[in-house]
């Protein structure tokens, strides 16, 4: 078979989609699932708010470690109603773990959004899906597509590595003339009477068989005949993806403050990173003894000892945090009157109350027993 080239305006190379391949695609696809596809919670049960929660988890996480917190969330908050009007701290407690806070939060003001203005029940049309608060395209398609039967694609990374492999587009695949003609000719592939199944086939697809890098399993894959990357062993080299930019690092000092009972923690601003959530008290930079002492004696607390504690790390999508960490023993905290913006609290509070990112899982362990 001759090497297919393909210009850069040419985000997909045509002559691959005039074959048969592209008749048989959905076919193919869903006699797969039928007989492959994962059992999920939130599969099957025709519930659009199931559908919202697991699409929203799903984000940044994968599939094995959303359905403890699915089956949790649904559990206390069943429906949009109770989502809408859950208290801010137990929303954060229910989202602890999963990362990407706004995630949560914005699935709260768009429930509210429900609750006012659809009557409570989720609109089913694409348009008026992605309108709501944290829904992009992808997502709405998912919803649209499972939850209320509608012919869309839902266009994720997974979906844009399976069909660049497909395809044979060198195109990388954040490129908009590609994502535009994938979403034109997947919307063509979609079958009218199950478009659900075809979009999480693709999904399981992408999870399972056509995986990144590390060798999809082509053997087992039912696009395998049209596929021009399997026919060409091409995978390792598809999909393309633009040069990423590197992450800004950002150091930070954590001062895990406390007396012989509790621990200080202190509420992140309601915008921006980890917005709402609580933290140890942290200063940009890296401080030493003297220094972080100081900071200490800036909050009105009295410093007795400090001890240098481990250094961590996390890594967000566009920065990392670089944390070097000091243990700080102080006279005793005023519970009812902390200072300033912080709280004073035990490890069973801080497990039960308040939601702490796991940006700071490393220092998680210092708090004190019950107090
Ligand atoms: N990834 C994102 N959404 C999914 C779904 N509905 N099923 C499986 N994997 C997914």
């Amino acid at each position: 078979m001759q090497k297919i080239t393909i210009s850069s305006e040419t985000a997909v190379p045509d002559k691959l989609w005039h074959g048969s391949f592209y008749e048989s695609l959905a076919g193919n696809l869903l006699r797969w699932y039928d007989a492959n596809k994962r059992e999920l919670p939130w599969r099957d049960c025709r519930n659009a708010y199931f559908t919202w929660v697991s699409e929203i988890m799903l984000q940044q996480t994968r599939v094995a470690a959303v359905i403890p917190y699915f089956l949790r969330f649904i559990g206390e908050l069943p429906d949009v109603k109770s989502l809408a009007e859950c208290q801010p701290d137990r929303l954060m407690k229910l989202w602890e773990g999963l990362g990407y806070y706004s995630r949560v939060r914005n699935m709260q003001k768009a429930a509210q959004r429900i609750m006012s203005e659809y009557e409570g029940r989720i609109p089913g049309e694409y348009d008026e899906i992605l309108r709501l608060e944290g829904i992009g395209p992808y997502t709405a398609g998912a919803i649209a597509s499972i939850a209320f039967g509608k012919r869309v694609p839902a266009i994720d990374g997974n979906v844009l590595r399976i069909m660049a492999r497909f395809t044979g587009s060198y195109v990388p695949v954040s490129d908009t003339g590609f994502r535009k003609e994938i979403h034109r000719l997947l919307s063509a592939c979609i079958p009218k009477d199950r478009p659900g199944d075809f979009n999480q086939a693709m999904m399981d697809l992408g999870a399972t068989v056509c995986v990144p890098k590390e060798g999809p399993a082509c053997k087992k894959c039912p696009l395998s005949t049209g596929c021009f990357a399997c026919i060409r062993q091409e995978t390792e080299s598809l999909p393309v993806k633009a040069q990423k930019k590197g992450r800004k690092i950002v150091p930070l000092t954590v001062l895990v403050i406390q007396d012989g009972k509790y621990t200080a923690i202190r509420k992140r601003k309601e915008k921006g990173l980890l917005a709402g959530m609580y933290e140890f008290p942290n200063v940009a930079g890296t401080l030493n003894e003297q220094e972080a002492l100081q900071n200490v004696k800036n909050e009105g607390l009295d410093p007795l000892k400090i001890e240098r504690i481990e250094d961590s790390f996390h890594v967000f999508t566009h920065l990392e945090w670089r944390m070097t960490a000091y243990r700080i023993r102080v006279a005793e905290l005023d519970r009812e009157n902390p200072e300033g913006d912080m709280r004073f609290v035990s490890k069973d509070e801080s497990g039960q109350k308040y939601a702490i990112p796991s940006a700071f899982s490393a220092y998680i362990k210092y708090f004190k027993e019950n107090g």
